[in-house]
């Protein structure tokens, strides 16, 4: 992939090779990196992703990138920036298919397989506001043999929901116009309009979930949707919704009803 120096406005730091684009950026914005910058890797060694996972980054066929920001926001509303990008990436892949969907809180999935994940990650500044790496990682033209093959039942490429090769240099630029301007927007009017559009994308939307904690409980019930806050709320057979702010969320086959509250 050929990446000028700017694209949609963003400088960009191209690497053949890297640990992790989010790394780097963190480094550069410590330096004093432009805001805007964006770092992408054709490889990464050690991409990683949320709860200490790994981010599996072959060359030539993804796109691992990492943008430095610095978002005129309330330290709140950092968290919603992850679903934010997620309506980015919806918007951008809308361009090739017609159904992207967004699983709670940073998964985008094509055909109930995630094919992109988001780690946002927050730098606390000493005089000024705080920077936020936003990174991202998204398996585009990987071939069927390029996963291990015990992921495949649940990771795919926007390749064979698209069925042949997608111009990543070309989808790169539709992500980072459509996560400018929905960032402008959060800036301007606040997240509520982007939290809506994010619901129109819920892959859990009256699904039964099952929600294994940062403490190791599982808790299994109905997806009552994200509030106001973007955090996912799940009823339990009891009836007590619960808000997710962390952890890990597995989608049930049942589809419910809601019932009320
Ligand atoms: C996840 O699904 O858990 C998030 C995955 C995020 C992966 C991207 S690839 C570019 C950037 N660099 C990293 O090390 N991680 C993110």
């Amino acid at each position: 992939m050929i990446v000028d120096s700017h694209l949609a406005g963003h400088p960009i730091r191209y690497l053949q090779e890297t640990d992790s684009t989010n790394d780097i950026a963190r480094k550069a914005a410590a330096a004093g990196a432009d805001k805007g910058t964006v770092v992408i890797a054709e490889r990464q060694t050690k991409g990683r992703g949320r709860l200490g996972r790994s981010w599996i980054s072959p060359p030539g066929i993804g796109l691992y990138f990492s943008v430095i920001l610095s978002p005129e926001l309330p330290a709140a509303d950092l968290a919603k920036i992850t679903l934010t990008t997620g309506v980015a990436l919806c918007r951008a892949i809308r361009g090739y298919l017609d159904y992207p969907m967004l699983k709670w809180p940073n998964d985008l999935l094509l055909q109930g397989k995630k094919v992109a994940g988001i780690l946002t990650e927050t730098m606390p500044m000493q005089n000024s506001r705080p920077m936020v790496i936003l990174g991202i990682g998204i398996n585009v033209n990987h071939p069927k043999h390029g996963l291990p093959t015990e992921l495949a039942d649940t990771i795919g490429t926007i390749q064979a929901a698209y069925g042949k090769p997608l111009p990543r240099g070309e989808l790169l630029e539709r992500i980072l116009r459509q996560n400018d301007e929905l960032l402008d927007q959060a800036e301007r009017e606040g997240f509520s309009n982007i939290l809506e559009e994010w619901r129109s994308y819920d892959a859990c939307r009256m699904r039964y979930l099952s929600w294994l904690t940062t403490e190791g409980r599982v808790i299994r019930g109905l997806s009552r949707g994200i509030d106001d806050e973007g955090l996912l709320r799940i009823q339990d057979e009891e009836g007590k919704v619960h808000e997710v702010v962390s952890g890990d969320i597995t989608i049930g086959t049942t589809i419910g009803t809601v019932p009320e509250t």
